[in-house]
């Protein structure tokens, strides 16, 4: 069976038992305690505590899906025969509907029968005193009356006892199953949670046990399951590895036969990540998660480098067109993938491909140049190396990995958060002293009349954001802004000019706006009940448990135009704004444009 039958069956099996098919979310997850969405459970969360919400979302209480999913906390593992950062999870979920008896049954009916597969063995929590939850009999029972033969393993909580995600959540004992892939090796597939608990705070804190926080047992006990697709495609196609699968093999053919086979398995795990982080709206920065996409892509051109390019240069030919292999991966990637996920932007994804490879390997060039002037190269120089040149980490280990034999990933990161406190410190200095009477990082006013006139810009750019998705699509999302007495200016995802009558209409949705004298006005509430709302927010923010959203309401029609989360400050009414225009429209980076509006 191949991989698009395995996605098809799945979900054809749950759908006939029952469960709503609901798309996946994006990488970037709604949770903003979590940086890149890790399971297929998180944009579920809330329906744990509030099954009734189910009811209304998906007119069931079980839903099952294929989550596009990534995993930084395996990044090092990459290049072995099993480990991915971004993969897909098969998982059928329940708020309330099922529980152990029928998630086990549907399981083994969905393995055994529908795959033909035979279970090795299964896994049941064995009881932790630490958090005071039982050994899971009731599992077991299950388990032996379906087959009396199955074996059964008893493991503890850091196997399989799930969550909480993020900051707190449900979570709960699991039972795991393993089957054979073509190696003969046991391999976990299927991860079935029973969410019969919630905890006010991290794993961090349950395991800890010194928060002073207790598991609540859930009002309804809840089933989240998750089933990678890349694992059980070698255990249906009996391959060794995940790269030998219908998933990978394709691009496997594709790289260079000189390059080792551990740093070809990075590359293909890398650039398909590239290609959906890309598509959910990251963009290579240095900051948080645009940076694991930076990280990413700085690997695989690094890799190129050494592998590829550099060998090519020592021989003293040409650089063929060999060396251009990762822009033919990414190519390859969305031809493969494409007819699943219909937001892979080929154009997109390569022109921010090529900018990096651009950025990077000037910064190789000459990080290479001062490697080579080291004897060793300790934690200090590692660091020394990345903070002024750019080089990542793994490209260190992998440019000099003699000199490199004794750096630990653990002391370089204790170099990094070293450097990061000493920046805090400095940066609280330098604002402190600054003198200005705003600063939101996003607004920045001196005084009280640059106060008014940011005030009345930031209003403007609620407007303009809501305009451009007016004109644009929905598909237009906040990149950044930045705000002073002089112009607001607004990067957005968009991939190409706008026409003059384009921007003409925006003007205008801006200007009717504002002429309507709209009333803005705000609401504080928890952030999970802003998410509920179809408020706009900015991804790359971080928000506090407690938001303002902020709306502009037309009152006469009772018509909202826009609604965001936001701290402020606005205008009260949109009146106030005065006159928008448009200055300037420009490229800022590939997919993303930059407007620079003026009040007048
Ligand atoms: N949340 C669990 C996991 O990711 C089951 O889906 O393994």
């Amino acid at each position: 069976m191949d991989s698009t039958k395995i996605r098809q069956s799945f979900l054809d099996f749950f759908r006939a038992r029952g469960h709503a098919v609901v798309p996946s979310s994006s990488l970037i997850p709604d949770d903003p305690s979590v940086l890149l969405t890790t399971a297929g459970m998180q944009q579920f969360k809330k329906y744990y505590t509030d099954p009734a919400m189910a009811d209304r979302d998906f007119n069931s209480r079980n839903t099952c899906s294929i989550q596009k999913s990534f995993r930084t906390s395996d990044i090092d593992e990459v290049g072995d025969e099993r480990h991915l950062t971004f993969f897909e999870m098969m998982g059928n979920f329940s708020f309330g509907g099922y529980f152990k008896e029928d998630a086990i049954r549907y399981a083994h009916e969905y393995l055994t029968r529908v795959l033909g597969l035979t279970i090795s063995y299964v896994t049941v929590f064995e009881g932790a005193d630490a958090i005071g939850v039982p050994k899971d009999e009731e599992s077991k029972k299950i388990w032996r009356s379906i087959d009396p033969n199955i074996s059964i393993r008893e493991e503890g909580i850091d196997d399989v006892f799930w969550g909480p995600t993020g900051t707190s959540g449900p979570c709960g004992p699991t039972t795991e199953i393993y089957c054979q892939n073509g190696a003969g090796q046991d391999i976990e597939v299927w991860n079935i949670v029973f969410n019969q608990y919630f905890f006010p705070g991290s794993r961090e804190e349950l395991l800890s046990g010194t928060s002073g926080k207790n598991l609540q047992p859930l009002e309804t006990p809840g089933v989240d399951t998750g089933m990678g697709l890349e694992r059980l495609a070698m255990c249906v196609q009996k391959t060794k590895t995940i790269f030998e699968t219908d998933l990978f093999a394709p691009l496997f053919g594709m790289l260079p036969t000189e390059m080792k086979t551990g740093k070809k398995r990075i590359c293909l795990d890398h650039i398909r990540a590239i290609t959906f982080l890309i598509s959910d709206g990251l963009r290579p920065s240095n900051k948080e998660r645009d940076y694991i996409l930076r990280k990413l892509i700085r690997r695989v051109i690094a890799i190129q480098y050494l592998e590829v390019r550099k060998k090519v240069e020592m021989r003293g030919g040409p650089l063929s067109d060999g060396v251009n292999f990762l822009q033919r991966l990414l190519e390859k990637t969305v031809a493969l993938y494409g007819a699943n996920y219909t937001n892979l932007d080929l154009a997109i994804i390569k022109g921010i491909f090529r900018e990096e490879d651009a950025k990077f390997t000037r910064i190789l060039a000459k990080g290479i140049t001062k490697l080579q002037c080291l004897e060793q190269i300790d934690a200090k120089a590692a660091f020394g190396l990345y903070q002024s040149g750019g080089l990542p980490f793994e490209a260190i280990k992998d440019l000099a990995p003699e000199k490199t034999k004794h750096l630990k990933r653990e002391d370089f990161d204790l170099e990094l958060k070293k450097h990061q406190e000493i920046s805090r410190a400095g940066q609280e200095r330098k604002f402190g002293g600054h003198g200005l009477l705003l600063d939101t990082g996003e607004l920045k006013a001196a005084d009280e009349r640059e106060l008014k006139i940011v005030t009345r810009l930031h209003t403007a750019t609620h407007l303009l954001q809501a305009s451009l998705r007016k004109v644009l699509g929905p598909n237009v999302r906040q990149q950044g802004s930045d705000i002073t007495s002089e112009r607001t200016r607004f990067d957005f995802t968009f991939g190409r000019k706008m026409t003059p009558d384009e921007i003409r209409a925006v003007e205008d949705y801006v200007n009717d706006a504002i002429r309507r004298d709209c009333v803005v006005e705000y609401e504080e509430m928890p952030y999970e009940e802003a998410v509920k709302t179809d408020a706009l927010r900015f991804f790359r923010e971080k928000y506090p448990a407690q938001v303002k959203v902020y709306s502009a309401r037309d009152h006469k029609t009772g018509e909202i135009l826009t609604k965001e989360f936001c701290g402020g400050p606005h205008v009260t009414h949109t009146g106030e704004i005065g006159r928008f225009r448009i200055a300037k429209e420009e490229s800022s980076a590939a997919g993303i444009r930059r407007i620079r509006g003026v009040v007048e």
